[in-house]
């Protein structure tokens, strides 16, 4: 035996691993690591970055706090290096060529890594698995003790300024050119959030932010007792598992009679042996794991590094997954085996579903033109043959650090999307591509996932190295993710053919730009959803104008459509939507006309609780300088002093403008009321939008789905989000919850002209049939009988809406109707509606042979003055606590107005304790009484929460009680 060719390997000292397959890996995690640079060296994590480390290790404050994310700069302007002794005994089982594997499932993103001091290569993509053949650096290695393991990541802000100076100068065309420190994001892949957003803050982490192992395969195969390979030659480092109906094409609504063929490949690292199978074991968790197939996969074939084989599947043996709110989320898991001479290879588990999802484009049919559907194209998701609407919002990147990203946090935040009656959130490009244990929550919980890759508002550089990378992120990622139900699409970016439509013919070199475009987002992507899934459907961009045509021999398979479309009367794109001009804000005729609405919002102030965490308390008012720092509306990442003041005083025109402008003495308390003020407004301007679309259901444009911008905040700052950094609901949240239900009404009113509407939505499968009860009162509560008289102050209207539409159930001109009276605008002033929808249905979840209706009831407010101009009155509303004699949950809290009707009547819960009221910034009429639960998520406060509840209404004065 030579001498150099001692060999290392890691088993002997692996503890916490179950199977025996596992017996080769080192879980690069447990090790002990250190984060160094020039002029600092701290104990390192992985995964995590030089940001999360240092923090912990007291070398840098809260880079959330105040300004630091500005004072930390020199942080992303450094190297930081990760290293590492990994320790090793010497093992005789290992022959000649045995094989060590450096994996990492993701590197942020620049880094140069050495192993032993020998050079394993450089990476420069933080959305690929990295993974190296170290074999012979280790066989090498003059070390019996220890390898040295160091990864040195460069600073990502710089190499991208770099990387623009020298590159494609096109690709900056629509930024603010390479002069700027955040500028040029487009020229690397990493998380283009990082670089600030209109939303997010400029930090640029850097580190080994996903896991990470070291991998050792032998080449002669010992077996245990169950004939499982020991030390296996191959191991599995990504699985495509793919299930769709038999013929099943991508972008075409599948036959749901055929049977499902499932396809599952794997990609493995090592030398598989010849004659190697595959075999499939299908657990159904729905019946404690009990094995309903095991069989052997057909027409297996391998090549270096992947195998890959399929099996149809009787579909009466499997149960479908449903969205949430659209049937039952049955699950099962798929285990595949590599097998050779009836020995187990390599063996991967993954929990899959059963069903179908498409985005339909294809052509308005002549029976849906006949109905009444304007022609185009259409815009809606099928699931297992059934077409829905979406209800849902924008995720942005749930932290700014993605390895603090824990369990706990996405289950909140899934859950909130629930009980919100949200079924689909749209992972927005660009941040990153989700784990798959996020995934896996939402195959659970039955939200879809519509995921984008990450390219957003820019030229992407399409030189050949660049291409490769793209090539290597798509494939990876596609199969990667494309087990999961929850996926819903696949789309090739964030707002790009807008732009292209919108700026290309003026461009320098427009054909170019096009060109560009087309290359990655009509051809690279979408060639690597088509080859690797029949299942999902792909778009290039998230406002898409549709295909001319679908061919899937073509280079690129959707021909786009472009402008080339037949005809002013035609309709094809969803749309992305923002109007700041505020007085326009419930003017329906200023929102857009589309087949899907994708994105569309207004900014607010987070709540007085968050505020308080992140800055000192002199900074706490509305212009102060660190809110005006954190404010990136508008300008994005470079944000000047001037845009930001123009930024927030969209908020505060908005507020003077619809509602009793806040005038405290305390200045706490006021700017508290004054950023509540303009939850308020976002709340209200969404809620008009959101009916708007719903009622598209049933106009011409068949609107099929809104997804408001933006869910969640991953910092405190003003912002769109429906939620607040810690989890805190904003009013936006409980609002959206109450006009998602499934059947609701909803007062649509021109003030010019005096034209009310009221109409009535629902989003079941079938039709619906109800009353809507219209009061009208004064703002003391006393009837309006003696100005509208009998007949239209207080009455009921029958009304019946077709699957997924809607009606419009009652119509008046509030001006005609006041017609008689001089005084007409201080009659208006002191009118309110109150409209009550009962009816009944069936839930789109009841798959029963003989489903059962069940009642549904919503409430709404109308008031043809604005709330500025209304003579709102004092309610003297009362809150009470109460327990229930043995219960400490729910929580009860009893809420009056004693004499008046009371407007946006908002619960607040104190710092100290997470969770969500049953309903919140809802409208009491006078002498009513509600009771609303809080639902408890975390508590710190030993349960002393409850005294510090507070509540308060728009009435223009009082502070919170
Ligand atoms: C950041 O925030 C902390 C509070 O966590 C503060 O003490 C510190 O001075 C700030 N600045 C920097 C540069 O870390
Ligand atoms: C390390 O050096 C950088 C760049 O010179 C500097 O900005 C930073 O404050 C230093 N950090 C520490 C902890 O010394
Ligand atoms: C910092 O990183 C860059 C990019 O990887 C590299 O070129 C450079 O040599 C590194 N510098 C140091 C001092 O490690
Ligand atoms: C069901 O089987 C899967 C795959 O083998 C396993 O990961 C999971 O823990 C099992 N669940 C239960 C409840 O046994």
């Amino acid at each position: 035996m030579s001498t150099v060719s001692m060999r290392f390997s890691i088993s002997a000292f692996l503890t916490a691993t179950s199977t025996a397959l596992c017996q080769s890996i080192l879980d690069l995690g447990s090790q002990q690591w250190t984060l160094s640079s020039d002029n600092v060296t701290v104990t390192g994590k992985v995964p995590s970055n030089a940001h999360l480390d240092l923090f912990e290790a007291g070398v840098i404050g809260d880079p959330l706090y105040g300004a630091n994310d500005t004072a930390l700069l020199w942080v992303q302007r450094m190297n930081w290096t990760y290293s590492t002794n990994i320790s090793l005994s010497v093992d005789s089982d290992l022959s000649e060529d045995a094989a060590t594997w450096l994996v990492f499932d993701g590197l942020d993103t620049f880094a140069y890594i050495e192993l032993c001091n020998q050079s394993v290569g450089n990476t420069d993509n933080q959305f690929r698995q990295w993974y190296f053949d170290v074999s012979e650096i280790v066989q090498l290695c003059n070390t019996l003790s220890a390898l040295t393991l160091s990864v040195n990541f460069g600073s990502a802000t710089k190499i991208a300024a770099n990387l623009a100076e020298n590159g494609d100068s096109l690709v900056n065309y629509f930024d603010g050119g390479v002069t700027e420190e955040f500028c040029c994001k487009e020229f690397i892949r990493k998380q283009q959030s990082d670089f600030g957003w209109d939303w997010a803050p400029q930090l640029s982490p850097a580190g080994i932010w996903q896991p990470a192992r070291l991998v050792q395969l032998s080449n002669r195969v010992e077996y245990n007792d169950d004939n499982d390979a020991l030390m296996a030659p191959i191991y599995v480092r990504n699985t495509l598992i793919d299930i769709y109906r038999q013929g099943q094409m991508n972008n075409i609504p599948p036959e749901q009679s055929q049977p499902f063929i499932f396809n599952a490949s794997l990609d493995f690292l090592g030398v598989l042996p010849e004659g190697s199978l595959l075999q499939l074991i299908l657990h159904d968790t729905q019946k404690g794991n009990e094995t309903i197939l095991a069989t052997p996969l057909d027409e297996v074939y391998s090549s270096n590094d992947t195998i890959t084989g399929s099996v149809t599947i009787d579909p009466s043996v499997v149960s479908l997954w449903w969205p949430v709110g659209l049937g039952d989320q049955n699950l099962y898991y798929a285990i595949i085996e590599v097998v050779h001479n009836d020995n187990i290879l390599a063996k991967v588990d993954k929990r899959v579903g059963f069903r179908t999802i498409v985005l339909n484009i294809l052509n308005v049919t002549d029976s849906q033109i006949a109905s009444g559907v304007l022609p185009g194209c259409n815009w809606n998701f099928e699931v297992n043959g059934n077409e829905f609407y979406a209800k849902g919002s924008n995720l942005v990147p749930p932290d700014v650090f993605w390895p603090r990203v824990n369990e706990k946090k996405i289950r909140n935040l899934f859950e909130t999307a629930v009980i919100g009656n949200q079924n689909m959130l749209r992972i927005w490009s660009s941040g990153a591509y989700l784990p798959d244990w996020i995934y896996d929550i939402a195959d659970e919980m039955g939200i879809l996932l519509w995921s984008e890759f990450e390219f957003s508002d820019g030229v992407y550089p399409t030189n050949r190295s660049y291409i490769e990378q793209y090539v290597a992120e798509a494939n990876y990622q596609v199969r990667r993710i494309n087990h999961h139900p929850s996926l819903a699409l696949w789309v090739g970016g964030n707002e790009l053919e807008a732009i292209l439509l919108a700026y290309y013919f003026s461009a320098t070199e427009p054909g170019r730009l096009q060109r560009m475009y087309e290359q990655i987002q009509e051809e690279l992507l979408i060639q690597a959803v088509y080859a690797n899934t029949r299942s999902i459907s792909y778009i290039p961009s998230s406002t898409y104008q549709g295909f001319l045509e679908l061919n899937f021999s073509s280079s690129m398979p959707e021909l786009p459509r472009y402008d080339n479309t037949s005809g002013p009367n035609f309709l094809y794109a969803d749309t992305d939507f923002y109007n700041y001009d505020t007085y326009e804000a419930f003017d329906v005729n200023s929102y857009p006309i589309g087949r899907f609405a994708t994105e569309f919002g207004f900014q607010s102030m987070p709540s007085i609780y968050s505020w308080q965490q992140v800055v000192p308390q002199d900074q706490l008012s509305f212009f102060s300088d660190i809110v005006i720092h954190r404010n990136r509306h508008y300008g994005g990442g470079n944000t000047t002093r001037e845009q930001s003041i123009s930024g927030l005083q969209q908020m505060t025109t908005a507020v003077e403008a619809w509602y009793p402008v806040p005038n405290m003495a305390d200045p706490i308390a006021n700017f508290s009321a004054w950023c509540w003020s303009t939850q308020v407004f976002q709340a209200d301007y969404y809620t008009s939008e959101l009916a708007f679309f719903r009622r598209g259901a049933g106009a011409t444009n068949r609107n099929m789905g809104s997804l408001y911008w933006q869910l969640e905040d991953l910092w405190t700052a003003p912002t769109w989000a429906s939620i607040e950094v810690d989890g805190r609901w904003k009013v936006l949240m409980y609002r959206a919850k109450d006009i998602y239900q499934p059947v609701v009404g909803y007062s649509f009113y021109n003030s010019s002209t005096g034209e009310l509407e009221i109409w009535a939505m629902s989003d079941l499968w079938s039709v619906v049939t109800g009353n809507l009860q219209l009061s009208w009162t004064h703002w003391n509560g006393s009837t309006a009988m003696s100005v509208l008289g009998k007949n239209k102050t207080n009455f009921s209207i029958p009304f019946t809406i077709e699957a997924i539409n809607s009606t419009l159930v009652y119509q008046t001109n509030i001006h005609s109707d006041l017609a008689s009276y001089n005084e007409t605008d201080d009659i208006i002033r002191d009118l309110v509606l109150r409209v009550d929808l009962s009816a009944r249905g069936t839930p789109n979840s009841d798959r029963s042979s003989s489903p059962q209706q069940i009642p549904y009831s919503h409430t709404s407010y109308f008031h043809p003055a604005t709330l500025q101009d209304a003579n709102l009155q004092d309610p003297a509303l009362t809150l009470a606590y109460k327990y229930k004699p043995g219960h400490r949950e729910p929580h009860h809290f009893i809420v009056t107005a004693t004499r008046a009707v009371a407007a946006w009547v908002w619960l607040d819960h104190p710092l100290g304790v997470g969770g969500y009221f049953s309903d919140n910034g809802f409208w009491l009429m006078s002498g009513e009484q509600r009771i609303v639960t809080f639902t408890v998520k975390n508590d710190w406060t030993w349960g002393l929460w409850t005294g510090d509840v507070v509540i308060r209404t728009l009435d223009g004065a009082t502070d919170a009680i």
